[in-house]
């Protein structure tokens, strides 16, 4: 890479296992971009200072990782609308002595289930379990496509209710505890962290409608129990591994006003997993 080329990076904690690399370097590859990504990692109680340096070195922005995208949030000078929404920052740009902060999480999930997966979301009803840090991101983008209803459903309802009554304004949205649902949905999207410890969220068989979409954040090589038990109950399931490309491909517009081709970089990615 010459010397000209921009600096860019993902903070996080551990970091070492972090696709975002190889993802943005497919991206500077396929739009003969001059930019370097690199794998930065903080002290826990350093992301401040790191940004700081990293700023100081050059660099024009980063993507930010577990455990500080609070933090990113609350450093950021400047917000985007969906970055204030979700109350989370993924992505920091460098702006002229100026830190601005987006969020492209929930766009990538947006994206990934109705671009790519061709499942639409406007009249219909999405079910997205969990209300921690991963659900609160993608509230504002899901209710962008005007779906009939979202119902945020969590282990501890009132965390659901307290998510819900944040975007009462943006849309038809309800909250829910898992024993409750009834209903069946055409999308149900688990963003709970329960399939790192290959926990289920309980939720009633009957939540799966008649060609529903059954989304997992998470991603594998196998399928999360959580799609593994969608599948039981006849449901089409998807990983979040393209959702994972489709907010590094959002971030890389941000950065670089152009957006790359995802579907090469989805598909050499699945076949490295
Ligand atoms: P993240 O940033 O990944 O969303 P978080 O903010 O800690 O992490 O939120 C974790 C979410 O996963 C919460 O909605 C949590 O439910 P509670 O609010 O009841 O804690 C949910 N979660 C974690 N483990 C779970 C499990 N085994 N079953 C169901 N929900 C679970």
């Amino acid at each position: 890479m010459s010397a000209a080329a921009d600096r860019y990076g993902v903070i996080g904690n551990p970091v070492a296992h972090s696709k975002s690399p190889d993802i943005h370097a497919a991206f500077a590859r396929q739009t003969e971009q001059a930019l370097t990504y690199e794998r930065l990692l903080a002290p826990l109680d350093g992301f401040a200072s790191t940004v700081r340096t990293l700023i100081e070195q050059g660099f024009k922005g980063a993507n930010v990782t577990v455990p500080f995208k609070l933090e990113a949030f609350a450093l950021a000078g400047m917000l985007s609308e969906r970055a204030e929404a979700a109350g989370a920052v993924n992505t920091l740009k460098f702006q002229g002595g100026a830190i601005v902060g987006d969020n492209t999480d929930g766009i990538g999930l947006v994206t990934d289930i109705v671009v790519n997966a061709g499942v639409p979301m406007r009249g219909k009803r999405i079910l997205l379990l969990g209300a921690g840090g991963a659900a609160r991101g993608v509230v504002l983008p899901i209710l962008a496509h005007a779906p009939e209803q979202l119902v945020i459903a969590n282990r501890t309802e009132s965390k659901a209710v307290e998510l819900a009554a944040r975007f009462a304004g943006k849309g038809t949205v309800a909250a829910s505890d898992f024993r409750s649902l009834q209903c069946a949905f055409d999308v149900v999207i688990n963003a709970t962290s329960a399939s790192l410890s290959a926990d289920l969220p309980p939720v009633p068989p009957a939540v799966f409608g008649e060609g529903c979409l059954a989304y997992d954040m998470m991603y594998g090589p196998a399928p999360t129990v959580f799609m593994a038990f969608a599948q039981q109950h006849g449901a089409a399931t998807r990983d979040g591994l393209g959702m994972l490309v489709e907010q590094a491909a959002e971030s890389f517009q941000c950065w670089r006003g152009m957006r790359p081709d995802t579907r090469t970089v989805y598909a050499g990615l699945r076949a490295k997993l």
